[in-house]
């Protein structure tokens, strides 16, 4: 059995495998079917001040090797995060990664005050969600904009701080240098690519808010090279994730510079799948006698 024991800014995880932000709810669901202290971690869904019901349906499409979502940051507000289900998670012996997702700086600055003391072990500030009007990923487009709201939640906490980047961009490696500047402890990447699809036959966007995110297989290989372009960009430490299915797939993005991944779209397929994952992982390094998953983290060569 290898060591699946990895470290993120500090944090420690019992092995790389965190369900994303998004994908897996507060763990309610998926506690009845395994122990989550089996996971490495969990990413919570991004939590916004209030509450929000996300946007209108049909807020989820599927598309070939993928999906895409619209749902617009529904999630419950971080005061009932913080009273009704953190206690509940705190109890699940595995490392609990709150996803910050406010409208304004402000917002994300409140929200990262009212976790200060709590049982919560990492904040991932996202800046990268395309689902929503105000903040999102506006924040997450512009150096100067990603700068400056980390540079906020870094001086309103003092839990360690992952910043989650949006692949819409035109230079990752930028964006991710101006979050490492302002003082990120770490970096996760990618949050989904803007996509569409239309029914042609009414000739609607299929999505009521016309556009939305693009996870799932398909956008691995773009998952791949943009997290391997930014570990070699920063000294921080990578978590990756966009379309990981597979344990293969989890080795490839650690050897492409990942200290740790998430898995999002592929829960939805299995709820088991980051089971699977973790198992398949610890399988690879056995036949390869490969001690620890540490070992093979940016390990590749490229030509
Ligand atoms: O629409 C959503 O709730 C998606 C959030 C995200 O991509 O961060």
């Amino acid at each position: 059995m290898a060591d699946l024991s990895v470290k993120v800014a500090g944090v420690a995880f019992k092995n790389p495998v965190i369900p994303a932000s998004g994908a897996f709810g507060f763990g309610r669901e998926y506690e009845k079917m395994y122990p989550l202290s089996t996971l490495g971690g969990i990413s919570v869904k991004g939590m916004t001040l209030n509450p929000q019901d996300g946007n209108p349906p049909p807020r989820v499409a599927e598309t070939p090797s993928g999906m895409l979502n619209s749902v617009g940051l529904q999630n419950p507000g971080i005061d009932y995060f913080i009273a009704h289900e953190l206690p509940n998670l705190a109890q699940k012996g595995t490392t609990i990664i709150a996803n910050v997702a406010g409208h304004t700086i402000e917002d994300c600055v409140t929200i990262a005050e009212k976790l200060e003391g709590t049982a919560v072990d990492m904040i991932e500030l996202n800046i990268s969600c395309p689902n929503v009007r105000q903040g999102g990923a506006a924040f997450g487009v512009s150096c100067d904009a990603a700068g400056a709201i980390t540079k906020a939640v870094r001086g309103a906490t003092t839990k360690p701080l992952m910043v989650k980047l949006s692949p819409n961009v035109t230079s990752i490696t930028d964006i991710a240098k101006a979050v490492e500047a302002e003082g990120a402890d770490a970096v996760s990447l990618i949050n989904t690519l803007l996509g569409m699809r239309i029914n042609i036959e009414n000739r609607r966007p299929i999505l009521k808010r016309n556009v939305g995110g693009l996870s799932g297989p398909a956008v691995f290989p773009v998952a791949v090279r943009m997290v391997w372009q930014v570990a070699n960009a920063v000294s921080i430490p990578v978590v990756g994730m966009g379309g990981i299915a597979s344990g293969r797939d989890a080795i490839e993005m650690m050897m492409a510079g990942a200290s740790a991944v998430q898995v999002g779209a592929a829960i939805f397929a299995d709820p088991y799948a980051p089971i699977h994952i973790i198992e398949e992982m610890n399988s690879w390094l056995d036949e390869h006698q490969i001690a620890s998953v540490r070992d093979i983290v940016g390990s590749v060569q490229p030509w």
